[in-house]
């Protein structure tokens, strides 16, 4: 499983992205990460990565951290869901109700999930707790779901 990793922040520099470190760390549990970048808050720039690593072929896999709450430059969820083809909510929503448990402040997060194509992407929040708290949620279906979407695995 191939997987980018997509850290969204109008602030962070690559020696500032902890969150994105992180979900590297954690990815790189599961599959190969491919490719990691760093975006600002703008929406169109948001989108556009998501298009580029999406169409380029490679990727099963998106994994973005930040910018899905609630204040004005949080543009993730939208730019999201601008991009995808198809909704897999089951995954934003079990990431958000399994981890209410830790944080009512799970409900702040608007994280979207979604395909395009044969990529899935996922939302994850901006801080390092989030993240870790949400990877241990989509961990046990990550590598089926690429599988089923890669047409590797006959359902
Ligand atoms: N989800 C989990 N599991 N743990 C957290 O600590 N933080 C929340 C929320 N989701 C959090 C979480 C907070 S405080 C915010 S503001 C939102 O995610 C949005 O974060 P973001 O704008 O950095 O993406």
């Amino acid at each position: 499983m191939n997987i980018a990793i997509l850290s969204i922040s109008d602030t962070r520099s690559p020696d500032n992205d902890a969150s994105g470190q992180k979900l590297a760390e954690l990815a790189g549990e599961l599959g190969n990460v491919i490719s990691r970048e760093i975006v600002t808050d703008d929406a169109a720039a948001i989108s556009a990565a998501l298009i580029r690593i999406c169409d380029g072929g490679d990727t099963d896999c998106v994994l973005t951290t930040g910018g899905t709450g609630f204040a004005d430059r949080d543009n993730t969820p939208e730019a999201t869901r601008a991009v995808i083809e198809r909704e897999a909510p089951g995954i934003a929503e079990a990431m958000r109700r399994e981890t209410a448990r830790f944080t009512p402040y799970a409900m702040l997060s608007r994280a979207v999930s979604g395909i395009r194509g044969r990529t899935l992407i996922v939302n994850f929040p901006g801080s390092t707790k989030a993240v870790e708290e949400c990877f241990e949620v989509i961990r046990p279906v990550l590598k089926h779901a690429v599988e089923l979407l890669s047409g590797r695995t006959a359902h």
